[in-house]
Order: C-alpha cells, then sequence, then structure tokens
C-alpha cells in the first residue's frame, strides 16, 4: 500500500504533469511597429534586410545598426529563428571598413545571403555606395558559415547598370535572382551565376522606378512589389503580377490605399511560409527612423494574396502557427 503522504505527492507531481502537458504553446505573436526584442532583449537590428531558410532553420540577416557600432564601419546583422517571431542574436556576420576609398559615412545596405549548393559557400549581396549615392554598385562577400565570417570579395555594376536597393528571390527550383533599382531604366530581375558570384543575365526589366524590391510565387503566379523614390520617406508601394518572371507584368496597383503609405513602412520582401495546411506569404517592411536608424521598426503582416491580387492588411498583432502555416491577424 502507498502511505498516504507519498499518494499525495504522486497526486501532485501528476496533476502538475498534465498542466504541464496541457498548457498551451507559447503564442508566436508579432507586434508590427513595436520594438522587436531579440534573445538578449536588444531590439533587432536587421534593416532593410532578408530572410534564408537552412533546414528548420530561419535566419535575417540586414543592416546592423546599433548605437554603439564603430562610425566608420559597417555591419551586417544576422539572428536566427526556428518560428519567425523568437529571434537569436548572432554576432554581426559582417563588420568591415570601406573597401574602397568611400569616406566615411558610406553606405552599405540591404544585405541579402543566398547559399550556393555547388560551392557550398554562403554568398552575400549588398548595395554599395558612397554617401552621396554616386558609386551606385553591389558588394559581395562569402563565407563558409551561415551567421560569420563574411569576407568582402568584390564589388560591381550588376550587368553593368547602376544599381542601388537590392532584394533577392529564390524561385521554387532554386534558381536565385537579384533585383535591382537602376535609376535611368527600371526594376531589373536578374539571374545569378551558377557561383552566385556575378549576375549573369537580365530576366526582365520593368521599366519602373521602384526601390525595395521583392518576389514571390505564390499560386502559378509572380507577383512583384516595391516603393517609390521617396528616400526614407514612406509612399504607397505597388505590386504587379506575371506568369513568368521575364513578363509580361501586369500593370502595377496600390497594396494598401494610397492615403496610408504603406503604413509608414517600406517593401524589403516577401516570404513565403508552406506549412501543413496553409501557405502565408509575409510583408516584410521597414518603418525608418531616419535619425535614430537604430530604433527603425520593422512592418510584418501576412499578405492578402491570390488570384492576381495582393492586399497588405492594416497592422495588427497576429500570430503564426510555423508547422501549419496558418496566420491568424489580431490573435
Ligand atoms: C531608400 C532606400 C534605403 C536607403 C534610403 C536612403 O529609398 O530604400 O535603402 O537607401 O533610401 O535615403
Amino acid at each position: 500500500m502507498i502511505p498516504k503522504t507519498s499518494a499525495l505527492c504522486a497526486l501532485i507531481v501528476m496533476g502538475a504533469l498534465a498542466c504541464v502537458s496541457a498548457a498551451p504553446a507559447k503564442p508566436q505573436t508579432v507586434h508590427p511597429g513595436d520594438v522587436w526584442p531579440d534573445d538578449k532583449g536588444n531590439h533587432i537590428q536587421a534593416h532593410g534586410g532578408g530572410i534564408l531558410k537552412q533546414g528548420k532553420t530561419y535566419y535575417w540577416f540586414g543592416e546592423y545598426r546599433a548605437q554603439d557600432n564603430e562610425p566608420s564601419l559597417r555591419y551586417v546583422g544576422c539572428y536566427s529563428s526556428q518560428d519567425l517571431v523568437h529571434w537569436k542574436f548572432h554576432a554581426p556576420a559582417l563588420k568591415m571598413a570601406a573597401p574602397e576609398n568611400l569616406g566615411e559615412r558610406w553606405v552599405l545596405e540591404r544585405p541579402k545571403v543566398f547559399y550556393n549548393a555547388k560551392t557550398k559557400l554562403y554568398v552575400m549581396y549588398f548595395h554599395l555606395d558612397s554617401s552621396d549615392y554616386s558609386l551606385a554598385r553591389v558588394g559581395i562577400a562569402t563565407s563558409k558559415h551561415v551567421d560569420r565570417d563574411y569576407t568582402y570579395l568584390k564589388s560591381f555594376r550588376p550587368l553593368g547598370q547602376i544599381s542601388r536597393d537590392i532584394g533577392q528571390f529564390v524561385d521554387d527550383d532554386g534558381s536565385a535572382y537579384l533585383i535591382f533599382e537602376d535609376r535611368p531604366n527600371g526594376f531589373h530581375i536578374a539571374k545569378l551565376s551558377d557561383d552566385y558570384l556575378n549576375v549573369e543575365k537580365e530576366v526582365c526589366l520593368i521599366p519602373m522606378h521602384m526601390e525595395g524590391g521583392a518576389v514571390v510565387h505564390y499560386q502559378g503566379l509572380y507577383y512583384a512589389i516595391g516603393s517609390a523614390l521617396t528616400g526614407w520617406n514612406p509612399n504607397p508601394n505597388k505590386y504587379a503580377t506575371a506568369t513568368s518572371l521575364s513578363g509580361p507584368w501586369s500593370e502595377f496597383k496600390d497594396i494598401a490605399p494610397p492615403e496610408v503609405n504603406t503604413y509608414g513602412s517600406q517593401s524589403t520582401m516577401m516570404l513565403k511560409v508552406v506549412g501543413s495546411k496553409s501557405t502565408t506569404v509575409i510583408f516584410m517592411g521597414d518603418i525608418w527612423k531616419p535619425k535614430t536608424q537604430w530604433d527603425s521598426r520593422y512592418l510584418w503582416m501576412p499578405l492578402e494574396i491570390g488570384d492576381g491580387k495582393l492586399t497588405l492588411p492594416a497592422p495588427k498583432v497576429w500570430t503564426l502557427d510555423i508547422k501549419t502555416g496558418e496566420a491568424l491577424v489580431g490573435g
């Protein structure tokens, strides 16, 4: 026979276990526009960023604009997550001095990392510029490790064209593309070379002047978005669709009521999350604070997308179930 006290203890332990197993999983809640703390409690520094998925882990790279950065250096932040909500800080993946004689106020913006399975190298593209934005090139840094030790390789003008804001797109067949804004001509979608160290082939030049370019492939259609050329100030971002990356592209339409100026944000990427029940496409935008860049915020929202239409809903708290792919706005 079990003594009374032990039986009581056993009941308490069983009760506690039942409580543990019945406890709902921590909600995976995204708060657009708020401070977004990493695992150390610091606001995430990955502005103008991009996401690379390796296995089940998402890596978020972006401009690391912490207040205590060395003024002459530029940094690329790297964070990892299993659920796209809780992010672990890795030391900046790239920390570099101006690669050319560009002066103290040189520019490294919108870094995007691709993984090349053939060379087993991580290839980081970024916008490299002088303080007056007249250099207008892409820079490349590579590493054997996803989250660290990127070393600068070279810079160039893709396809010989001026290049400022860049975006990345990896199609469902694994082909990798650089999206770049070329002031005289427009919005380019260009295929990378086999080793990703060059921009090899123009796939499409959309004669629209748009920055913050991003592309997603969803239910048989390509959707491209971009913003107008208004610097750090928000404007109505627009989208177009095409059945092939090479076009023809539809006319561009607003992704939200034009008067809300993309809810104060600017596009940087669209991230497709394919789950067991649903596919969610996340709009990743930056809410820039030009005078306090380190405090620039993120506007991530699940897009209303399908049948050739794309709408950015008004920002609200939302939850994401990374396994099922379901997003619940207001949840
Ligand atoms: C924006 C661009 C940013 C940054 C800024 C500078 O249009 O998207 O990445 O270059 O201009 O004014």
